[in-house]
């Protein structure tokens, strides 16, 4: 069974320049949860935010929940380092990590969710020795690293796939998708089973942010 939809802006087509009052507005419009990308330019090309700026966000009044999105190496410091900065979920890439289970022991021990995310071309076969322990899947919808990419769409069978996989575990998890998100492609993924969506430039780019994921909502409630 799905979880209820919740929508998860991602910050990392916000204006930097000024991030608080655009997380804000992102919220008052109806983003749910603030996805937050971590890219370290190896893990992939390109280089975003740190734990300081989650920090920052806390400290400026944001109480919604912030979902990292770790795209880096050296993952370690990193969990216990957003875990202290205010982050409540943090989610992190098999293929970052020589030790996933201890990985995610880490961000459980620190009191977060944990999320494991599995890359276009990455199998759902690492799920299977880990699916107890961990709150949420990411299935990416392209290749880590830039916002504004086009959606690809073998992912809806993956997705498919693994709404599957949780329904017959019987386990509490959400399954998210992140990459090419938009009034055109959010009703597929929500039909092939998806919960949570995340969406960067969609919403930050559109005209109006409250119609925008006012839209999206309800789209994703024509599945349920
Ligand atoms: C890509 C990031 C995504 C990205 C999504 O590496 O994980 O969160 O910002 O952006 P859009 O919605 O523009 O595809
Ligand atoms: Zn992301």
């Amino acid at each position: 069974m799905k979880n209820k939809p919740i929508i998860a802006p991602s910050i990392l087509s916000a204006d930097f320049a000024s991030l608080g009052s655009q997380v804000d507005s992102c919220l008052k419009s109806g983003g749910d949860w603030v996805h937050f990308d971590v890219m370290d330019n190896s893990f992939v090309p390109n280089l975003t935010l740190g734990p300081m700026v989650c920090k920052s966000l806390r400290d400026y009044g944001i109480e919604a929940p912030i979902d990292v999105h770790l795209m880096t190496y050296n993952i370690e410091n990193l969990i216990t380092n957003f875990a202290k900065s205010g982050a409540n979920l943090i989610s992190i890439h098999p293929e970052s990590t020589p030790h996933l289970d201890s990985s995610i022991n880490l961000i459980k021990d620190h009191g977060c969710k944990a999320g494991v995310v599995l890359n276009p071309a990455t199998s759902t076969s690492i799920l299977e020795f880990i699916l107890d322990k961990i709150d949420l899947i990411l299935i990416m919808s392209v290749n880590p690293g830039f916002g504004g990419q086009k959606f690809i769409k073998n992912s809806l069978s993956k997705i498919r796939k693994v709404r599957e996989i949780i329904d017959s575990s019987n386990l509490d998890i959400r399954l998210q998708v992140d990459g090419g998100i938009n009034l055109e492609t959010i009703q597929a993924v929500a039909e092939a089973g998806a919960d949570t969506f995340v969406s960067g430039s969609a919403i930050f780019k559109s005209k109006d942010m409250k119609q925008t994921i006012t839209e999206m909502k309800k789209l994703t409630l024509t599945s349920y």
